[in-house]
């Protein structure tokens, strides 16, 4: 782990600090938390984060092996910054990119920021209102619709952990000259050994991974594995050069050179008995409790519902009796397993925890049918924004009531966080089934982001109403 030893030889000199960061190898107060020796800045032996030629430099190279990628980059602000780099390296000003709907909400972001006009495939969605990924069909029904795009963007797996048909999308990427460019954000821990495969070994352009949502690296800690011209790369190099900090975290960058050890060190015997030890859980719960229990591909992910009650009231439960899970929605309620052999010990524990949580929930909260209102979204396979992101600067806002808004373009991106996908975007015509899941949204924990006015019935959007 050559960042990692780098690091550790660093703190053994013992230094005095005369440079950044200001709390000095840990020193300059009394009682501040002693991880803060390890916090360095980039000093002599420990490499240039923007320019790696040593210890950065041959984490690089391990990192890259894993895929056999032609190049892998470190990212020290998440996928975020992944997404826009990636964006940047083989999209120019004005240019148009066929983008998955169901995408997170940095991509939209860069879409904007970087002047790009997005082609949105709307996901198919399964019978529960769980949302999929975008068919083949859609794509081709864009590509005909709007021709002239220069990349494709996927989002792989989803949130709930579902991957798309990467092999088919490479194929009909490549047949019209398209790079395609895949958040694998969830995926950091695909691959042959895990027994699903990652987007970049299927033939994708370029790939990029959350080392942090699944491995054992810090928060904000991530990769790109690519193989783009050497164009794309020299510009993916000076776009991560300019979105990233010049003050990277060591703390950062040794905790993703860990993950990657360990990520590197997967065999298939071992995660074969690791998801025979996650199976025997989901056979337990299902068993054992009132919990219904399914995976995607991603096993994982479990995905746990409790019939007649809202997902949202699950996670409350759970959390009561000490289990944090990552996300409810409708019924459902996605939780995030360790990915390491569950023992048996383990297992039981949390099944006793669990129906405690269950059985309170009964006694103290009645079922809620909200959640089985949930309205049908994404009956326009594909579209594009009604007003034109460069636009958008030069109109005038008012405020509407939400019922008032519809039919009008937003002017704001609405987005539940958890998972961060948008439900509506900035330059999308506002329709009654987005004023209907907001307001769906506004009854459970999730936190909706963007809105102004939204917890006073508002939104703000363009004075002239449609202007397509
Ligand atoms: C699909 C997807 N892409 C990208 C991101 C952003 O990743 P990060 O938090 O690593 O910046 C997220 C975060 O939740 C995500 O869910």
């Amino acid at each position: 782990m050559p960042i990692v030893e780098a690091l550790y030889a660093h703190v053994e000199r013992k230094a005095t600090s005369w440079h950044v960061p200001g709390h000095k190898n840990g020193t300059v107060l009394n009682g501040l938390p002693s991880f803060l020796e390890w916090d360095k800045t980039e000093l002599a032996g420990l490499d240039d984060f923007h320019h790696p030629e040593e210890a950065i430099y041959e984490a690089k190279l391990l990192l890259r092996q894993i895929y056999d990628a032609s190049d892998s980059h470190f990212l020290v602000n998440g996928s975020t910054v992944g997404n826009w780099a990636m964006l940047a390296a083989v999209a120019s000003r004005g240019d148009r990119i066929y983008v998955q709907r169901n995408s997170h909400k940095s991509v939209f972001n860069a879409l904007e920021w970087l002047g790009l006009s997005p082609v949105l495939m709307e996901p198919d969605y399964h019978a529960t209102g769980i949302s999929g990924n975008v068919s083949r069909e859609t794509l081709e029904e864009a590509l005909k619709l709007y021709p002239g795009g220069v990349a494709v963007f996927l989002t792989s797996p989803t949130y709930y952990g579902e991957s798309a048909e990467i092999d088919k999308w490479v194929q009909l990427t490549k047949s019209h000259g398209l790079p395609l460019l895949v958040d694998e954000a969830h995926g950091a821990h695909f691959g042959e050994a895990f027994g699903v495969r990652s987007a970049f070994e299927l033939g994708a352009t370029a790939v990029v991974q959350s080392a942090h949502k699944t491995l054992p690296a810090l928060t904000m800690g991530a990769w790109i594995h690519e193989r783009f011209t050497d164009d794309e790369r020299r510009r993916l190099t000076r776009a991560l050069q300019a979105f990233q900090t010049s003050s990277p975290s060591y703390l950062l960058m040794a905790s993703l050179d860990f993950a990657r050890d360990y990520r590197q060190q997967f065999t298939v015997e071992q995660m074969l008995e690791i998801r025979n030890s996650h199976e025997h859980f989901h056979q337990q719960l299902n068993q054992h409790t009132e919990l219904d229990v399914f995976t995607f591909d991603d096993w994982s992910r479990m995905i746990v519902s409790c019939r007649g009650y809202s997902g949202n009231q699950v996670l409350a439960a759970l959390a009561k009796q000490g289990i944090d899970t990552e996300f409810a929605l409708g019924e459902h309620v996605v939780c995030i397993l360790p990915l390491r052999l569950l023992p048996e010990s383990e297992r039981n524990a949390w099944i006793e925890q669990i129906k405690q949580a269950l059985d309170m929930m009964k006694t103290e909260g009645i079922p809620d049918k909200r959640y089985m209102e949930q309205p049908i979204m994404g009956k326009i396979k594909v579209s594009s924004l009604a007003c034109p992101l460069d636009q958008l600067e030069r109109t005038v806002a008012v405020e509407r009531s939400f019922e008032e808004a519809v039919d009008f373009v937003s002017l704001e991106t609405i987005i539940p966080y958890p998972p961060g996908v948008p439900l509506l975007l900035r330059g999308e015509r506002v329709t009654q089934a987005h004023i209907e899941m907001m307001k769906q949204y506004m009854t459970t924990s999730v936190h909706l982001q963007g809105g102004e006015l939204l917890y006073e019935g508002k939104l703000r959007v363009i004075q002239e109403g449609i202007t397509e």
